[in-house]
Order: C-alpha cells, then sequence, then structure tokens
C-alpha cells in the first residue's frame, strides 16, 4: 500500500489505546492525523512520531461531545487530506449510579461514544471510499456483550458501536472500504482505570490488558482483514456462554463493588 501522501486519523490520541495507535502505526511507516480534546500535548506527541519514525503528522484539538466541533473536523480532514485508516478510538464511560448520573455524564458518553463515532465515519466515507484501500476500525469493548448495573450507558453504547460497526461492514463489502471493530476487555491505559479494576477483584485483574498489545494486534487484525478483533478470547467465550440472567447480576456485582470500595 503507497502511504505517503495518505493518512490514518486516530481519535482520542493522547494518551492510553489512543496513543498506542498512533504509535504502532507511525511504527508501520504510516503518516497520522492525531485528535484529541485541547490541552493533552498533542503537539508534543506528533513531534515526537514525526522525528522517532519519520512520517507525517498534523493534530488537531477539539471536544468531540459537540456536534459542531465534529462537522468541522471532519471539514477540516476531508478539504486537507486523503484518509485511508480511521480508527475511531476516542470514547468514555464511568462508573456510577444512574440516579446519581448529571445529565451533562450521561450526554457527553453519548455524544462522544455513539453521536462522534457514527458522524465521522460518515463524513469520511466519502473520502475513504476514493483510495485504492481503506480501513475503518471501532473501538468497542467486552462491556458491548452484556448490560451492567452502575455503567448502564456505556455499555449500551459499546454496543450500539458493535452493532453499528457489523452493519457497516455488511453494506461496503464489495467496496475498497473495509469495516472492523475491536472488543477490548478491560486495559492498563490510566491510573484511574487501574484503580477501578483493582476494586472489581479477581475477575477484573485476570482480564486486564496492556494497551500497547491491544493497538498492535487490531491493527494487524485491521490489515488482515478480520471485521471482528477478539483480544481476549477467553473472557469473549465466558461472554458467550453465560446466559444473561447469569452474568448481568455477576457483572453488575463486580462493578458495585467498585462503588461500595
Ligand atoms: N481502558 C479500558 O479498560 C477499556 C476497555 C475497553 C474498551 N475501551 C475503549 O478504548 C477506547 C480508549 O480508552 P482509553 O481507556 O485508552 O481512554 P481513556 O484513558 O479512558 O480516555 C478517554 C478517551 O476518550 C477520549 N475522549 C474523552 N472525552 C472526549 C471528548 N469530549 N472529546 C474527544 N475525545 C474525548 C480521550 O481522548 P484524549 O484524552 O486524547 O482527548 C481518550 O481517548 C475508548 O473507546 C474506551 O471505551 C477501554
Amino acid at each position: 500500500m503507497d502511504t505517503k501522501e495518505s493518512y490514518a486519523v486516530v481519535t482520542g490520541a493522547s494518551q492510553g489505546l489512543g496513543k498506542a495507535f498512533a504509535e504502532n502505526l507511525a511504527r508501520k511507516n504510516i503518516n497520522v492525523i492525531l485528535v484529541s480534546l485541547p490541552g493533552q500535548n498533542l503537539k508534543e506527541l506528533c513531534g515526537e512520531l514525526e522525528q522517532t519514525y519519520h512520517i507525517k503528522c498534523h493534530y488537531y484539538e477539539t471536544d468531540l461531545s459537540v456536534h459542531e466541533n465534529v462537522m468541522n473536523l471532519t471539514e477540516w480532514l476531508n478539504g486537507s487530506f486523503d484518509i485511508h485508516i480511521l480508527i475511531n478510538n476516542a470514547g468514555l464511560g464511568g462508573t456510577k449510579k444512574f440516579t446519581e448520573a448529571t445529565p451533562d455524564y450521561i450526554n457527553t458518553i453519548l455524544q462522544v461514544n455513539v453521536a462522534a463515532t457514527s458522524l465521522i465515519t460518515h463524513q469520511l466515507l466519502p473520502n475513504l471510499l476514493k483510495q485504492p484501500k481503506a480501513y475503518i476500525l471501532n473501538v468497542s469493548s467486552m462491556a458491548a456483550f452484556s448490560p451492567i448495573g452502575f455503567k448502564t450507558v456505556y455499555p449500551a453504547s459499546k454496543t450500539f458501536i458493535h452493532s453499528f460497526s457489523r452493519g457497516l461492514h455488511e453494506e461496503l463489502k464489495g467496496t475498497s472500504v473495509f469495516v472492523s471493530v475491536v472488543n477490548p476487555g478491560a486495559m492498563k491505559t490510566n491510573t484511574e482505570v487501574c484503580k477501578r479494576i483493582e476494586k472489581q477483584g479477581f475477575w477484573g485483574k485476570l482480564t486486564l490488558l496492556n494497551p500497547d498489545k491491544v493497538a498492535s494486534y487490531s491493527i494487524r487484525q485491521l490489515l488482515k482483514k478480520d471485521s471482528v478483533i477478539m483480544v481476549n478470547p477467553i473472557s469473549w467465550l465466558v461472554m458467550k456462554i453465560l446466559p444473561i440472567w447469569i452474568k448481568l447480576p455477576l457483572m453488575t456485582q463486580a462493578i458495585k463493588r467498585e462503588i461500595e470500595a
């Protein structure tokens, strides 16, 4: 693939899994465009990637929970670059009693996880379709496979991402664009996530993943055209085998421990 003048876009690229995606793409000699919230040292990361891997890097700082920002971002991308890889990684969640969640908390999860992912994909698709080969990778979660109390909106948003990706994959068969979804389990991305997982006890620790490994495996599988990427087959099998009446209370109990701890 000639990627010299073409770019991969990564959202949520300043830290955690998004940063690992950016580094892994750069290591493969792929130019990258990093997108993140303002004030996350993206300029420095961009410079580091350019220097270390001799690739081209651009960055764009914006809050993806605002519709207008998503539109401005995609307009800038389409007007300035050929894009052959889109990684919709930006996504957030948390653990809270639903009654204690603020409208802002709920809205931000829905806007970033659901609306921004769908709209960025929609707006960049004409650009991707112009490339000889192009790829979209959406970051879902193991949480897509079960509803979970005290998380409620987050797993529902990841079920959306999973379903959206599978549907789009089928719709775009026979085009130059390949769509994939990855469903990681818990990852050691930031100290807050690590602390949360510690509180979940045995189950949380057993399934903890390294973001760099998740990113490199996901990119490898994406380029091999694996449409559903499972980074943690044991957890996936457990989720598949367990009936909902067992896994729903089990997962909810584990998450409830985070609140009680
Ligand atoms: N960590 C886990 O255990 C885990 C497990 C399964 C799936 N995932 C998924 O993996 C992806 C990355 O997670 P992570 O743990 O690496 O991230 P994180 O450290 O929890 O940070 C949240 C992510 O969302 C982005 N983000 C949050 N609010 C945003 C906003 N308003 N506008 C733009 N971007 C926003 C952040 O980007 P910037 O900080 O760069 O702006 C960052 O990439 C997410 O989709 C997450 O749901 C994570």
